[in-house]
């Protein structure tokens, strides 16, 4: 059969991981239709418009699209799809477990005996696909976790460093399908069965949080100590056991992957009978570093009541205009809660501030925002940040005092134009600090 006459891939729910998976998948040739719920964002996508910020996605959808569709009918998706990519989204519930309301109503939809793959690439909690197995004996169903992180997706997964593939005995042929859509790729298959397939995104996700919390506390008692964590994770990280990734010390990690992750992997741990220590620790160590920062602040100025501070950078990481979990909610917050008063920059996310800052001015520069401020306080690592005149914005500032949440700009550099500054774990530079 040629390209053109294969069924095409369905792609169920069209956010992030969705659009990116349809996209790609239309790159490799393969026609590919993509439901979602969400009338407006399905038109969106119709005209060409693409909905979330992330770099290539744009010239991706415009280059395919003769090879993508989008609706809104999922029994057009089951009329004419055979392979089903299921990317809708698991947040977490009030008690931390994963929502898979949306997941459920996807196995809903389909007949117990339909010809159909089910192929799982949300984030669920192992040993969902099993029950999802036995609901729908008829169905061939197939883990293959996603590990594209925001603002590099695209790249993510035209280059996988692995590719998991979890199925049971019965739905090898499936999962054999599934893999050669992904061999063109290259990148390590791992063939395997479900329950162990959705544990190593669970515990992927849960160790690289831990390697930011436990780099986060040295920063701490680098603090403490007198010594620089940047020199600490440098010559950690040149130990290959180590190895140099994700031991960038910061004010706490965020987004829609790994609080929502940590937690999931914990409790699922709890409802099993086990009670996993190590996670509660991963988890407090972070919700407190989004919050010293207050204190970093308080230590320069005094009370904060009617003091105004600048945050620089929304989202919870650059080139992503999503702000889910980041760490400048909490701190903001926090801020408010102190009695500042808030005023916020980011060069994508600012309407999404809008919404979820109410109370924060949010201005259109950064310049704006640091206008008059009594202090900064660099949250998200943009580019754009090292491109600013800081002697020039010194001027404008009451106090010319910026926390650097990521370590992101040249201590030297600021302390040239006159200000005090302090990073993460490292010491600080400027007339208060010396
Ligand atoms: C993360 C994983 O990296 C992906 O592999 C996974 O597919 C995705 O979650 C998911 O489960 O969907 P993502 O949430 O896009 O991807 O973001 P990361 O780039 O991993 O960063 C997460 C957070 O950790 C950010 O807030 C970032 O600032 C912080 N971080 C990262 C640090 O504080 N220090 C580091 O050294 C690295």
């Amino acid at each position: 059969m040629s390209e053109e006459e294969k069924a095409p891939i369905g792609v169920v729910g069209v956010g992030w991981v969705g659009l990116v998976t349809a996209a790609c998948l239309a790159d490799l040739g393969h026609q590919v239709i993509a439901r979602d719920v969400v009338e407006e964002k399905v038109e969106a996508l119709r005209r060409g418009e693409v909905t979330i910020h992330e770099p290539g996605l744009s010239d991706l959808l415009a280059r395919n699209s003769e090879r993508l569709r989008f609706t809104t009918d999922m029994d057009e998706l089951l009329d004419r799809a055979r392979l089903l990519f299921v990317c809708v989204d698991t947040p977490p519930t009030y008690s931390g477990d994963a929502d898979l309301s949306r997941v459920r109503s996807v196995v809903a939809d389909l007949e117990e005996n339909g010809d159909h793959v089910l192929v799982m690439k949300s984030t669920v909690p192992a040993g969902t696909g099993e029950i999802i197995r036995r609901d729908l004996p008829g169905v061939a169903y197939v883990s293959c976790p996603e590990f594209l992180k925001e603002g590099s997706a695209v790249d993510d997964f035209l280059h996988p460093d692995r590719v998991v593939i979890g199925a049971s005995d019965r739905d090898r042929a499936a999962a054999d399908e599934v893999a050669d859509l992904y061999r063109p790729l290259g990148g390590e298959l791992v063939m395997t069965d479900t329950s162990s397939a959705e544990m190593i995104k669970l515990a992927s996700n849960a160790y690289l949080s831990t390697r930011i919390s436990f780099i986060n506390e040295i920063a701490n008692v680098c603090e403490e100590v007198g010594a620089d964590v940047t020199e600490v994770a440098r010559g950690m990280g040149l130990d290959q056991r180590i190895g140099s990734h994700f031991l960038r010390p910061g004010i706490g990690f965020g987004g829609s992957c790994f609080p929502k992750d940590v937690s999931a992997l914990k409790l699922l741990a709890g409802n099993s009978g086990y009670h996993f220590q190590l996670l509660n620790a991963v988890i407090e160590v972070n919700e407190l570093q989004k919050r010293r920062v207050v204190s970093k602040l308080a230590r320069h100025l005094g009370s904060l009541v009617g003091k105004r501070v600048a945050l620089l950078g929304l989202a919870f990481k650059p080139d992503t205009d999503d702000m889910r979990e980041a760490s400048s909610l909490v701190l903001s917050a926090r801020l408010r809660g102190e009695g500042a008063e808030v005023v916020a920059y980011d060069p994508v996310a600012r309407e999404n501030a809008r919404t979820l800052l109410p109370g924060v001015e949010v201005t259109v520069t950064a310049e704006q925002a640091l206008e008059g401020a009594d202090a900064a306080v660099l949250v998200t690592e943009w580019p754009e940040f090292r491109e600013i005149d800081w002697a020039g914005v010194a001027a404008t500032m009451r106090h010319p005092l910026l926390i650097d949440g990521r370590n992101f700009l040249d201590a030297e550099v600021m302390k040239r134009a006159g200000f005090t500054y302090e990073g993460i774990g490292r010491p600080g530079v400027g007339s208060e600090t010396e």
